[in-house]
């Protein structure tokens, strides 16, 4: 283990979507950091503000002081911003020719950390922004990993931050989906995020009390949800709930995208669609989208983002580089990035949640 009595500067980022918690990392980063007798930058955007002087009219850099953290446990979005534009050690660039290249600006970020003296970095972000990290750590810089996605779907930590709120957000809509899908005896198509696993609409679904939940690890036959519609028609319950995953998608069929896009989207449409066409009942689709990640996180997420922000530091004081940190059981541990990153965490299609949910009469659509 490296010796990190000489840690004296360390920088944070945000990086990714957001996730709510993300304030609630740098607040307890950044004042562990500064009990530990360090300072404390804040990179504004991701590394962009590593990269320039100015982002978005304002320093690139923060100095985050006990100050500027208060406050902020409560607050969703992230006082550093973010950005998801993709990979890193890939970026699209316009060259003076106008035609289009491939930038990797990676030597120059470690150069800056070097420059500006600062001895570690806390990279708080999902599956991309980590292996952007990753990379980096592999070049030489010093590198904590925070995991962030209110998909809950990285393998190497039990929970992520984020995921509770988004699922209280989705259970509260499908709660008063009810109401108004009983009165007009239709059926209601929810739609949530997860794009590869359906841990969110699982969640939400079975706490608000879904007839039908379409996640992407189980494929679908929309046959079978019109069996499901018609089973509770001849036991008098006229109205259906359907929540669906963003990347759920039918046996033999493709995920649903936004058109002309990489990014998932559309599927409550089609799905409510077919449902009509097949049924002959009124069928409405609804996507909650972002809403599942705005605002102020639930007590839940604001603890464990403070439990991640915290042991970040001290993964630091270790010298636990090219790691991440997690929650395994009741424990906030280090993985290192590599294996955590290796992994991603799938609804098990014989778990015990999916199995709870069909013993209650929940279809899965298969
Ligand atoms: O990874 C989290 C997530 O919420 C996904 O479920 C969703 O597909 C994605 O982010 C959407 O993010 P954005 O619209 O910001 O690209």
């Amino acid at each position: 283990m490296e010796s990190t009595a000489g840690i004296r500067r360390i920088a944070i980022n945000t990086g990714g979507g957001d996730a709510p918690g993300l304030n609630a990392v740098i607040r307890a980063a950044t004042l562990t950091a500064i009990e530990n007798g360090w300072e404390v930058l804040g990179l504004r955007r991701g590394y962009m503000g590593l990269l320039h002087d100015e982002v978005d009219g304002e320093p690139g850099i923060v100095h985050l002081c006990a100050e500027r953290v208060k406050g902020i446990t409560h607050l969703g979005g992230t006082i550093l911003g973010t950005t998801a534009r993709g990979n890193l050690f890939g970026l699209e660039v316009r060259q003076s020719d106008g035609t289009w290249g491939q930038n990797d600006p990676s030597d120059e970020i470690i150069e800056r950390f070097g420059a500006l003296g600062i001895d570690a970095l806390i990279a708080i972000g999902g599956d991309g922004s980590l292996k952007i990290a990753h990379r980096l750590f592999l070049k030489g810089l010093r590198v904590v990993g925070v995991p962030k996605t209110i998909d809950n779907d990285l393998g190497a930590t039990d929970m992520t931050f984020g995921f509770q709120t988004a699922v209280d957000v989705a259970t509260e809509a499908i709660g008063r989906l009810h109401s108004t899908a009983e009165a007009h005896q239709r059926v209601m198509v929810v739609q949530v995020m997860g794009r590869h696993t359906g841990w969110i609409a699982l969640e939400s679904g079975l706490a608000g009390g879904a007839d039908v939940i379409l996640v992407p690890e189980i494929p679908y036959s929309v046959e079978r949800i019109a069996a499901k519609i018609a089973e509770r028609e001849a036991a008098r319950r006229r109205f259906s709930i359907i929540v669906v995953a963003e990347g759920a998608r039918a046996a033999g069929g493709a995920p649903s995208y936004v058109r002309g896009t990489a990014r998932y989207g559309g599927i409550a449409e089609r799905l409510a669609a077919e449902i009509e066409d097949l049924t002959g009942k009124e069928t409405r689709p609804l996507t909650l989208g972002h809403i599942q990640r705005g605002g102020t996180p639930v007590p839940y997420d604001r603890n464990l983002a403070l439990r991640f922000g915290a042991a970040a530091v001290h993964a630091v004081e270790l010298g636990n580089f090219g790691c991440m940190v997690g929650l395994q059981g009741q424990a906030v541990r280090s993985i290192p990035l590599g294996e955590a990153l290796s992994e991603i965490k799938r609804v098990p299609v014989d778990g015990e949640l999916v199995r709870t949910a069909r013993r209650l009469g929940v279809s899965f659509g298969d």
